[in-house]
């Protein structure tokens, strides 16, 4: 029992994951995989000691929903660790909290690695997956080095990411608008699941290009991997926009954003285009072609390059 501090960076989805078949256990309805970023970062201290549970992030005492996620995920923590102890969460992100940067997936991650520690639990890369996926889904892949599959899995069990080999290449992210989002991914999946009448499509339609995904990085196919990143984005756009009410995630700039990265396509710069629960724009390049890439969406947004990082870590133990 003591404290830990761990590291952990923002993950950004080539098959996207959106909806959940149980909310309890944050089991998702398909599998998803991912790129782990090398820039910007969460460090996270979990300190195990006084009267009552702790949630700082960014230097500002955190209260409400997002401090309630933080501590039921130590609630998890202390079962696992046979512990009644509460604990100080010291957070700090780089990236804009909610703004379509995938910071919950950095902080859960950090978080479920640096309490762990805390707590005395000596979990795997896996079991810390698994952890993590409970805080929020998309940690789960947060946990792994570079690029990541997290199985759908049929209980809390089977539902992790791992690493999978696939092609080296960066991510450019256009930051189009950092302001936070409307809707959270939370409740952004819930109302999809409970209103479009093309949900049911969605579970089968992802877990195909998941395969196909995973046979395209196996074969390092670089343009068949950007041609089923778009491809999916689109469709996770799609379905957002036949919830009723409908979820508007894209704004037009986003649009011009995916106009450009077709155009430079069309002129031989081989790049696709991304976006999660947000107006922001990631584009997928080789690393010859990044700067480029980053140039020409510079107009939309402030940009940056993003390669390929570690999985989450403790500090000190990299
Ligand atoms: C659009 O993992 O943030 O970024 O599990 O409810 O916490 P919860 O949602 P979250 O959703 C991420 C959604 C996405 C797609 C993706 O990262 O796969």
């Amino acid at each position: 029992m003591g404290t830990a501090t761990a590291i952990a960076h923002p993950n950004i989805a080539l098959i996207k994951y959106w909806g959940k078949r149980d909310e309890t256990l944050m089991l998702p309805a398909a599998g998803s995989l991912s790129m782990t970023l090398d820039s910007v970062a969460t460090r996270t201290t979990v300190s195990v000691g006084g009267d009552s549970d702790v949630f700082q992030l960014n230097g500002e005492l955190s209260t409400g929903r997002a401090a309630d996620k933080v501590f039921k995920f130590l609630d998890l923590v202390r079962q696992l660790a046979g512990s009644d102890d509460r604990a100080t969460v010291l957070s700090h992100n780089d990236a804009p909290t909610a703004a379509g940067l995938a910071s919950s997936a950095s902080g859960f991650a950090a978080l479920a690695t640096a309490a762990a520690a805390a707590y005395g639990l000596n979990l795997s890369t896996a079991e810390l997956s698994r952890l993590a996926r409970r805080g929020s889904g998309s940690a789960a892949r947060s946990l792994i080095d570079r690029f990541a599959v997290w199985h759908a899995g049929d209980d809390d069990q089977t539902s992790f990411a791992e690493e999978i080999d696939a092609p080296d290449m960066r991510m450019i992210i256009c930051e189009i608008n950092a302001g936070p989002k409307a809707v959270s991914s939370r409740d952004g999946m819930r109302h999809t699941r409970d209103t479009s009448p093309f949900y049911p499509a969605w579970a089968p339609a992802t877990e195909k290009a998941l395969a196909e995904m995973l046979a395209a990085c196996a074969a390092q196919d670089f343009t068949k991997i950007g041609e089923l990143t778009e491809a999916h984005a689109m469709q996770m756009h799609a379905l957002a926009l036949s919830a009723v009410p409908p979820l508007r995630y894209l704004a037009p700039t986003s649009f011009a954003a995916f106009d450009r990265i077709a155009e430079l396509r069309a002129t031989g710069i081989e790049t696709y285009g991304t976006a999660d629960a947000g107006p922001n724009v990631v584009a997928i390049a080789r690393p010859k072609d990044a700067a480029a890439v980053a140039a020409a969406l510079s107009e939309f947004g402030a940009t940056h390059i993003a390669a390929p990082g570690p999985g989450a870590y403790l500090e000190g133990a990299a």
